[in-house]
């Protein structure tokens, strides 16, 4: 069932004041790696957000900001100022704002002058958690607990994060992290040869089998997403991939590698940031498994030197690789897990017309999400509570790939699988 109209324009509309706009505010929004501000008055950054500009900084006392980037005296980037003497100082006439926004210096005005007292820029609350800064947009009195995703919580050395620019709206990389039935297609060729997916049998079925069933289940923190391939006579092959509100995913992990996630968070209507974390919960990650993440393999990227965005990118074709393709080398040409997913999503436009899409069954995932998202965002608009803001430790959940004898619900087969726990091997064929 293709959306209509209205139900596609609140689903990608994110600036504030939108019914998308307002749930997502609700929410912990991963922002920044914390290793963009290393250390009290670093350089500040600029970072775009459900539409809004904004200006990262840590003060002289190592506290966080999060402030608009432009001066409201007459609207110059603060990302010229000076970051001095807790706060960031406007490089045009010297206005300066701590990180809460307020004004603490307006030398341009006279000494008896209360101006300062009566002017503020937007500022927004971030804390820092898993490598991570999370910040928050929405009302201060529905501020939720800080994220318990499990990849947060854990140790620094068992966790690896990354971020890169996705330029399409945030709803086609969401979908692509929730749709198992690409993996049999468009990974096909490097499920082998990429060292962070190489080795799994299941990749044996994932090839086998590229007409996976889909079975949905509603979960506490958002949906349960299972992906059934045939295995052997006994057994099913199933990828279970959590969907987490409102923009979080679990990869179904590959054999013995690492496993995965995802936050697609918008940047604008036609921009969003891609995050990809691989974690161990029960091991550091070893130092090979982090150079071929430095070196852009599994779910990272090559990026263009000092920025995120790839160095494959919409400008140059992806760079993709015809002979690649012609040698089967690669499905689509393009180099890298992260970046086939992320070349055919920005294919389809900055926004693509869900209105005339032809949905099948292996689209299953991608309705139910679709329809989750909707259903919040009407809750909330109708006074209620966003699901999970509030309720953290429902992020505490796992994904597995597992054999699970045939005719069991994959809830019940792969109920232990899916719990986390500090220490615990992930389930994992
Ligand atoms: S424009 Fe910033 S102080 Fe004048
Ligand atoms: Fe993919």
């Amino acid at each position: 069932m293709a959306l209509t109209q209205t139900q596609q324009q609140t689903l990608i509309e994110t600036d504030r004041g939108t019914p998308m706009g307002e749930l997502f505010r609700r929410y912990w929004i991963p922002a920044m790696l914390s290793r963009e501000l290393p250390g009290p008055d670093c350089d500040p950054v600029q970072i775009k957000l459900l539409g809004e500009e904004l200006l990262g900084f840590r003060d002289s006392n190592g506290d966080f900001g999060l402030i608009q980037e432009f001066c409201p005296h007459r609207g110059v980037s603060l990302f010229y100022g000076r970051n001095e003497e807790c706060g960031i100082r406007c490089a045009y006439h010297g206005w300066k704002f701590d990180i809460n926004g307020k004004c603490v210096d307006m030398p341009s005005e006279p000494d008896e002058s209360n101006f300062k007292d009566k002017v503020r820029v937007a500022a927004y609350k971030m804390i820092e958690r898993g490598g991570v800064l999370w910040a928050y947009m929405g009302p201060p009195e529905f501020e939720p607990p800080a994220p318990e995703l499990e990849w947060a919580l854990l140790p620094e050395a068992n966790r690896y994060v990354s971020k890169r620019i996705q330029e399409c709206n945030y709803l086609q990389a969401l979908e692509g992290g929730i749709d198992s039935s690409h993996v049999s297609t468009l990974h096909r060729f490097n499920l082998d040869d990429d060292p962070m997916h190489e080795g799994a049998h299941g990749n044996v079925y994932l090839k086998a089998d590229t007409r996976p069933k889909f079975e949905i289940q509603d979960s506490k923190s958002g949906l349960l997403i299972g992906a059934r391939r045939d295995a052997d006579d006994a057994n099913d092959y199933w990828r279970i991939t959590p969907f987490i509100m409102p923009w979080y995913t679990i990869i179904p992990p590959f054999g013995a590698n690492v496993i995965g996630a995802h936050a697609f968070v918008p940047m604008d209507d036609e921009n969003c940031w891609t995050w990809s974390i691989n974690y161990e919960p029960s091991r550091p990650l070893s130092t090979e498994e982090v150079a071929a993440m430095d070196d852009g393999m599994g779910i990272h990227v090559e990026y263009i030197p000092g920025t995120f965005r790839p160095k494959a990118n919409r400008d140059n074709h992806f760079l993709i690789d015809r002979s690649a393709q012609r040698a089967k080398k690669s499905f689509s040409g393009v180099k890298g897990i992260s970046m086939q997913d992320a070349s055919l999503q920005e294919s389809m436009g900055r926004i693509v017309d869900r209105t005339n899409e032809r949905l099948g069954t292996s689209d299953a995932a991608i309705i139910a999400a679709r329809r989750t998202l909707l259903r919040a965002a009407e809750a909330l608009a109708d006074g209620g509570q966003p699901p999970i803001a509030l309720d953290p430790e429902s992020q505490y959940v796992r994904s597995a790939s597992i054999l699970i004898p045939k005719g069991v619900p994959f809830a019940e087969g792969a109920a232990e699988a899916l719990r986390a726990a500090p220490g615990k091997p992930f389930v994992s064929v």
